[in-house]
């Protein structure tokens, strides 16, 4: 029976995590969209400052099977905001759990640094088992113009909902392509 270990991400994981990322969106989109979420993955750890950047790898027998990152994202007022983007679990692994003991090990992390608010975009189904609720962007705008804008989630650490603000939002520049939005 082996024992999954989350530890945090540090810069030399960075060939084999983009490698999992990689593998594992060939795997449940196609090879192009692999090669997409790699170099994302690639750029996310290459071009954001370490204060605005933190990771988790879930590993089981000293080989990494899960990744998770979150970067920060300047809202418009004084709370501070992370953004989960993007996580993977190794295919062999998934639905085991894992996926979701990462991310809420991250948000547990993110509480401890006194983070206000974390932010998502994906499946509201999947992020809904660990916190997210769908947000309208009338309460917070996306960095981007949407392309499923029911896959904008976010949640409020203090556990009241996620209050209206005004004015733009900004993600960091990794994130900062249209095309992941
Ligand atoms: C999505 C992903 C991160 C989930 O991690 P996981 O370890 O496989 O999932 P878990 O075992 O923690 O959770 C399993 C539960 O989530 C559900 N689930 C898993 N993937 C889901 C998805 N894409 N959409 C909706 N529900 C999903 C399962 O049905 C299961 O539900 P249950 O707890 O009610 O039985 C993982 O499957 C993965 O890496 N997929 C490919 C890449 C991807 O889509 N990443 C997310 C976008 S960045």
């Amino acid at each position: 029976m082996t024992k999954t270990k989350i530890l945090l991400f540090e810069s030399s994981y960075t060939q084999e995590v983009i490698k999992l990322f990689t593998d594992v969106f060939s795997a449940s989109e196609n090879e192009s969209e692999g090669q997409v979420i790699g170099n994302f993955v690639s750029n996310l750890v290459t071009t954001t400052k370490p204060k605005d950047l933190i990771g988790f790898v879930a590993t089981s027998d000293e080989r990494i099977v899960g990744c998770i990152f979150f970067s920060r994202f300047v809202v418009p007022t004084t709370q501070v905001a992370f953004i989960l983007s993007p996580v993977a679990i190794a295919t062999s692994e998934q639905g085991t759990g894992i996926g979701q003991q990462l991310i809420s090990y991250g948000l547990e992390h993110l509480k401890s640094l006194s983070v206000d608010l974390a932010f998502t975009y994906g499946d509201p189904n999947y992020y809904s088992k660990t916190g997210f609720v769908p947000i309208n962007e009338s309460i917070v705008k996306a960095p981007f113009e949407l392309s499923q804008p029911e896959g904008w989630l976010g949640q409020s650490f203090d556990g009241k909902p996620v209050k209206a603000m005004l004015g733009s939002t900004q993600c960091v520049e990794a994130l900062s392509d249209k095309k992941y939005w």
